[in-house]
């Protein structure tokens, strides 16, 4: 590692505010001499290989980064279009590719995981350590009759064992299909029986990252009775619960193993084999069930972890804080990290338990150098105070990143400043569920950065933004679109081949492969800018955006100028109808610390958004909320205020972190229904 010097005294208070306005004048920050001299990738000439040909460019790099049992002889085949096959012919293994090679390599006794559990537990897990075990329970799906094609279902909380479940379920081929374990039975049954699982990884008990117990396999029971084609239960003793267990179908962890004989060689599958499914995160509309596919996936995934994170496995801890339940999870605390050797925490609580300072004292424990947060979390720790993580030593970090919505630009300087203690670049990553991989983001050694923007596309990816018409804009909102294929992108919606092609590729129709262009246009469902520079601006979903008149307001761009108010946490914004106007603003607040709403402090955030954005986005209504509406991965749910505030039923709740907030939400709402300014 680079010597950074000793680091200057943590800013605080006023100092702070003031160094954040500064820097909000900043228009784009550089890498720095010392990052880009020992960053992986420190020039920008792999952005024009990828260009001149980019898919001899991702077999060049399918090649040198995986394993392969066999060799492909086509990179991409286009003829079944929408259905793009990547590595055509190729044979690999997943679990191959994460565990197998770094031991023959003489790697297996680096650790794979540092797992800290809720209660302070400690455990470290080799690579070698990991083998051992996916192949124990690989070999003991194996005997249960489990193989290629079959799906396993995985309802586990952040222990290295979610890892070897998934990983077991990769060796022999069996699309796995985790359901996050903060779902509730119905939403494990939901899922279980539209993929038909045949088998069901999960735990005795658990602590919920709020910290309540529950019974897990217990309170599964009366669910998993009702799946006809789950033949096998295997329980891991995490958290002692009575678990009760049917003979003819559950077993303990520890039985499957012995039962299945511990050897299990990795199956060679086929490059398009089924790796995973898993459902989007359902902020929006009905939920779909995504099918990602071994070789492209692999390959997009290292690539990114590789490059975007600039690993080095030899020296760096990475810490991708998403729980596995999601893709973020999937990529980036497990197949990524593993696929490059590096070693990784893996934490089971939430970032407030057992306090606010969790996050860094792990981060000065375990000497983390990469971390890997949502907005929502960041914004979280901003609410909380600049103290907190004053008090620990942050010195080992090099970089961090964000995912899953748009970062206010206060909140990326926050991030920068107070945690990265201005010398970490920041990789603002734009990805889904969909594309596997992250797609727009900065490459640390060679972007720029800019507050708030998630950058430039990486090598090979093609996006644009096009207005109504599908004609491409510059400068101008519009719907984000993908213009070429890229091996990590979903192959098809389970069961629902139409609907893909419909929801992907229908909504520009003469602009898609279905018309005059051979190109295709992947419709993202995102609305988004590209600036001058070729950064892109993303602005959140296409149903979250209001029209005032004719300007048209993404809610992600009003909420950032809301937050800017010193005094907000967080908002989240909606439309109103709106006679005049067509819609108005309502922005749903809550506030930091003790601070309590008042007529004033409506006044004070009317003008910091009408300073920042204009007049037609200045909320007409201001909700005071102890809570908003998120998803368990932290989305704001505009969906649910919207439908509240429309008077209608809130719809699909499943995805929803808790949902008592609904009632308080209803309460504030009806409460200010006369103070309309
Ligand atoms: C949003 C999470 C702005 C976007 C990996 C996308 C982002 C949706 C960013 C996918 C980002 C994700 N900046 N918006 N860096 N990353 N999004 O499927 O709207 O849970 O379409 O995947 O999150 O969410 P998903």
């Amino acid at each position: 590692m680079t010597k950074l010097g000793t680091p200057a005294a943590p800013l605080l208070g006023a100092e702070l505010e003031r160094e954040l306005e500064r820097l909000l004048a900043v228009p784009a920050f550089e890498p720095s001499p010392e990052f880009r001299s020992q960053a992986l990738i420190s020039d920008a000439s792999v952005y024009g290989e990828a260009e001149r040909d980019y898919e001899g460019w991702w077999g060049r790099q399918a090649a040198e980064l995986l394993d392969w049992m066999a060799p492909w002889h086509t990179a991409l085949d286009q003829s079944d279009a929408p259905s793009y096959r990547w590595f055509v012919g190729g044979r690999l293994n997943a679990s191959y590719n994460c565990l197998d090679r770094h031991v023959l390599a003489g790697h297996g006794d680096r650790v794979a995981y540092h797992w800290h559990g809720q209660a302070g537990e400690e455990r470290a897990v080799t690579y070698g350590e990991l083998l051992g075990e996916v192949q124990g329970l690989a070999a003991a799906l194996r005997a249960r009759g489990i193989g290629p094609g079959d799906v396993v279902g995985i309802y586990m909380p952040m222990v290295p064992e979610v890892a070897v479940a998934m990983l077991a379920c990769a060796r022999i081929g069996a699309p796995h299909n985790l359901v996050f374990l903060g779902s509730s039975p119905q939403t494990l049954h939901q899922q279980l029986s539209f993929s038909e699982a045949v088998a069901l990884i999960t735990v005795d008990g658990a602590i919920q990252r709020e910290g309540t117990f529950r019974a897990v396999k217990q309170e599964i029971d009366p669910v998993l009775a009702e799946l006809p084609s789950l033949h096998t239960v295997i329980v891991r003793p995490h958290r002692p619960a009575p678990a009760p267990m049917r003979t003819d179908r559950d077993l303990w962890w520890k039985d499957a193993v012995a039962a299945g004989g511990g050897e299990c060689p990795p199956e060679p599958l086929d490059a398009e084999h089924p790796l995973y499914l898993l459902y989007t995160s359902g902020s929006t509309g009905k939920p779909k069930v995504v099918v990602h596919s071994t070789g492209g996936y692999l390959t997009g995934v290292h690539w990114t972890s590789k490059y975007v994170f600039d690993l080095k496995p030899q020296s760096d801890v990475f810490w991708c804080t998403a729980d596995a339940g999601w893709v973020t999870g999937h990529s980036y605390s497990v197949y990524g990290p593993l696929m490059n050797g590096v070693s990784s925490l893996m934490y089971e609580g939430a970032p407030d338990q057992p306090h606010r300072g969790i996050w860094w004292e792990l981060v000065e424990r375990y000497r983390v150098s990469i971390l890997y947060a949502a907005p929502t979390t960041i914004r979280s720790f901003m609410s909380w105070g600049a103290e907190l993580p004053a008090a620990y030593d942050l010195s080992s970090l090099r970089l961090l990143g964000t995912v899953g919505e748009p970062i206010n630009p206060k909140a990326w300087l926050w991030y920068r400043t107070v945690i990265g203690g201005g010398r970490c670049p920041i990789v603002d990553t734009w990805w889904q569920t969909e594309t596997g991989a992250i797609l727009v983001a900065p490459l640390p050694g060679v972007s720029a950065t800019k507050p708030g923007a998630a950058g430039r596309p990486l090598p090979g990816i093609l996006p644009e933004v096009f207005d109504d018409d599908g004609d491409p804009v510059l400068e101008e909102q519009g719907a984000l679109v993908l213009r070429r294929p890229w091996p990590s992108m979903l192959r098809t919606l389970y069961k629902e081949d139409d609907r893909y092609r419909q929801t992907y590729f229908g909504r520009f129709d003469d602009r898609s492969y279905f018309g005059r262009f051979s190109e295709p246009a992947y419709y993202v469902g995102d609305v988004a800018r590209v600036d001058a520079d070729g950064h892109f601006w993303i602005e959140g979903r296409v149903d979250d955006v209001i029209t005032v008149g004719s300007e048209r307001l993404p809610s992600a761009r009003v909420e950032s100028a809301v937050v800017a108010h010193p005094k907000v946490a967080e908002a989240g914004v909606i439309g109103l109808p709106d006679r005049q106007w067509g819609q108005v603003v309502c922005a749903f607040v809550t506030l930091i610390g003790d601070t309590r709403g008042s007529t004033r402090l409506e006044q004070e955030i009317r003008d910091v958004v009408r300073e920042r954005l204009g007049e037609a986005a200045v909320p007409r209504r201001i909700v005071w909320a102890v809570d908003l509406a998120k998803t368990r991965s932290g989305k704001i749910m505009r969906r649910l205020l919207r439908n509240m505030a429309y008077g209608l039923d809130p719809g699909d709740v499943t995805t929803l972190r808790d949902p008592r907030v609904i009632d308080d939400l209803e309460r504030s709402f009806a409460a200010g229904a006369d103070s309309v300014s």
